[in-house]
């Protein structure tokens, strides 16, 4: 049994929009994270991201205290090598911690190779999490000794404000561990819901995903702007962001992987070929200055 109880140090693997939002949330909780990626600068670039995400929520009264205190229980590890394999540095961590929860890039044999090199490093029964947005957790899961041992863990952006996490549950995830994890998601604040059929893009993605190429197809066909798709989706539909501005701030790459990963496992629809020609242009929204708006700091959050 891996038991909620027993986590106490995390290992976060990927430290980008997601991952270092995933570090924070934790952090908040008390727990010991561990954030891993592939370079100091992504790590450096994460770090700042978590403070300046911690002084908003401390000027506001959400914090239970000092920014430092939370940001003294993450350390930031290097995962890779420079020849590209994975560092001493991950093994160590991977050795020490309860809990694995994989947020890097969305491509299956990257995540494959992770979860190999955690399992073989891992002390014992830890849960080993992915946050994967669409890709079987079945998948995944088959690149490990102990499949039972992992599970989805589908936040969303950004981690520390959105209160829905989805569990997904691969074909071989043991209840115990699906328990545990909706135990712990309830430890750090926030709503789980469990997904028992580990289906392309779960449930919030196969909505999300239609409704992003939908609006984009409008715009492709010239049918409207992206302003205009944008304003009706926002002071009509009430949505928080409109369609585009939402693709820039979740990043136009994770959609395009996102849309690419469904449509290969049946998916049915057509592709709106915007999203594949920003993702090739680097456009990828706010973290690279330009996406569907035009960004004057890039990495920065700051509404068009
Ligand atoms: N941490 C702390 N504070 C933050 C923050 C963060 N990460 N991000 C924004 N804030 C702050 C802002 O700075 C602002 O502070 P201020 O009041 O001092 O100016 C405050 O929160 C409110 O922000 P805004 O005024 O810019 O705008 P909103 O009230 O609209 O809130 C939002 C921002 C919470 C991001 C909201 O727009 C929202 O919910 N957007 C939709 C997000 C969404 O749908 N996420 C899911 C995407 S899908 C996904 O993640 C799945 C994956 O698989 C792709």
């Amino acid at each position: 049994m891996v038991s909620a109880n027993d986590v106490k140090q995390v290992l976060v693997v990927g430290a980008g929009t997601m991952g270092h939002g995933i570090a924070e949330v934790f952090a908040i909780a008390g727990y010991n994270v561990f954030l891993a990626d592939v370079n100091r600068q992504i790590l450096d670039s994460a770090m700042d991201k978590i403070r300046w995400s911690l002084s908003k929520l401390a000027e506001k009264g959400q914090l239970k205290e000092s920014v430092d205190s939370v940001m003294s229980r993450i350390t930031a590890v290097i995962s890779v090598n420079p020849d590209g394999s994975f560092s001493n540095d991950l093994a160590a961590v991977a050795s020490q911690a309860d809990m694995m929860i994989e947020a890097i890039t969305e491509k299956l044999d990257a995540k494959q190779a992770l979860f190999r090199f955690v399992d073989q490093h891992r002390k014992g029964k830890i849960i080993m999490a992915t946050n994967t947005s669409s890709l079987p957790i079945t998948e995944i899961a088959s690149a490990t000794s102990s499949p039972e041992l992992v599970v989805g863990m589908h936040f969303f952006n950004p981690p520390p404000l959105m209160p829905l996490i989805e569990i997904i549950k691969g074909e071989r995830t043991s209840d115990d561990v699906v328990q545990s994890v909706v135990d712990l998601a309830k430890r750090i604040g926030k709503q789980p819901v469990v997904v028992n059929k580990d289906v392309p893009g779960f449930i919030v993605n196969r909505i999300l995903a239609r409704f992003l190429n939908t609006a984009c197809w409008l715009v492709a066909k010239g049918r409207a702007s992206v302003l205009e798709v944008d304003s009706t989706v926002r002071f009509s539909l009430g949505f928080p962001m409109g369609a585009f501005e939402l693709a820039d701030y979740s990043g136009i790459d994770v959609f395009y992987l996102i849309a690419v990963a469904m449509t290969q496992r049946g998916f049915k629809q057509t592709p709106c070929p915007l999203f594949e020609q920003m993702y090739k242009a680097n456009t990828l929204g706010m973290k690279t200055g330009k996406g569907f708006y035009e960004y004057p700091k890039p990495g920065a959050y700051v509404r068009p």
